[in-house]
């Protein structure tokens, strides 16, 4: 373990949450008939962006549109690596017209915006790892996606298969710790049971030394965190997580996205990182 963990500074995108709703239910964790705090919502939302910027990361926001009530979860829109932009096709027809505010905010911040010809769903579900791209698919996006994305990026594209509907995006069961850019290997932490057994194989070869999480701490969103080489910006209910991270010589920083689990997102879903 390094003496100390050296944080790298971000740039981020987000959206605030200001017409955040759960109006219909494309996942498990979405109940229309539970009623959302959007006050509170808001206010932990502007904690989250607060201390973004506390830990010296840039933060941009995309205006958010009337009638896109999951337009917070910027991490679906895109996927950024190396400075390009692998836009997003939308498995869901209520959240498809997400995508053109992204692309246009990514055209204006100087970006050229590739269009999936498949369903992807953006750093939902791929994750790019420094090495490679770690990449979900089973419940949102698709393997030709995977197959798009390896063309696009020249990256290795590693296709995972996610088996447990509460974890329909890859983010949601794992998050990378590390990518590896102070000349180490790169780590991630998982939760092993949202995967197929052959997928599991093939994230314990990839990263024996991981950290594996439990169920908790994945149902509290543990996994849908944040970490810039050093602070892990994480749920406060994935306690055992967190301990496992100190351990490890990393800081954990929670930050309750609570109102957002209703919709079935969290920290990272929430965070999308623009990856030069
Ligand atoms: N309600 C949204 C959906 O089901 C939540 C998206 C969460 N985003 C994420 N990156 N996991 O699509």
């Amino acid at each position: 373990m390094p003496e100390s963990r050296v944080p790298r500074r971000r740039r981020f995108v987000v959206c605030e949450p200001r017409h955040f709703a759960v109006q219909y239910a494309i996942n498990p964790w979405m109940h229309p008939d539970t009623p959302v705090d959007v006050a509170l919502a808001q206010r932990q939302w502007h904690e989250l962006i607060r201390v973004y910027r506390a830990h010296g990361h840039g933060v941009d926001c995309v205006e958010p549109v009337p009638g896109l009530p999951d337009m917070v979860f910027a991490a679906n829109a895109a996927v950024v690596a190396g400075g390009r932009v692998f836009g997003s096709l939308f498995h869901a027809p209520e959240r498809r017209p997400e995508s053109l505010p992204y692309d246009t905010w990514f055209k204006s911040a100087g970006f050229d915006v590739y269009r999936p010809e498949s369903v992807s769903e953006g750093e939902g579900d791929l994750v790019p790892t420094g090495r490679w791209v770690l990449a979900g698919t089973g419940f949102r996006t698709t393997r030709e996606a995977h197959r798009e994305a390896q063309e696009f990026f020249g990256l290795p594209v590693i296709s995972l298969t996610l088996v447990d509907p509460y974890f329909y995006h890859l983010d949601t069961a794992l998050f990378v710790l590390d990518d590896g850019a102070d000349g180490g290997d790169g780590n991630i932490a998982y939760y092993p049971e949202a995967f197929s057994p052959g997928s599991r194989e093939v994230l314990a070869r990839l990263y024996p030394d991981a950290v594996i999480a439990t169920r908790e701490d994945a149902m509290a969103f543990g996994l849908n965190s944040v970490s810039d080489g050093r602070h892990v910006f994480i749920s406060p209910g994935a306690t055992a997580l967190a301990d496992q991270l100190a351990h490890r010589g990393y800081v954990p920083v929670p930050v309750d996205l609570s109102e957002f689990h209703k919709a079935g997102g969290g920290i990272k879903c929430c965070t999308q990182e623009i990856r030069s």
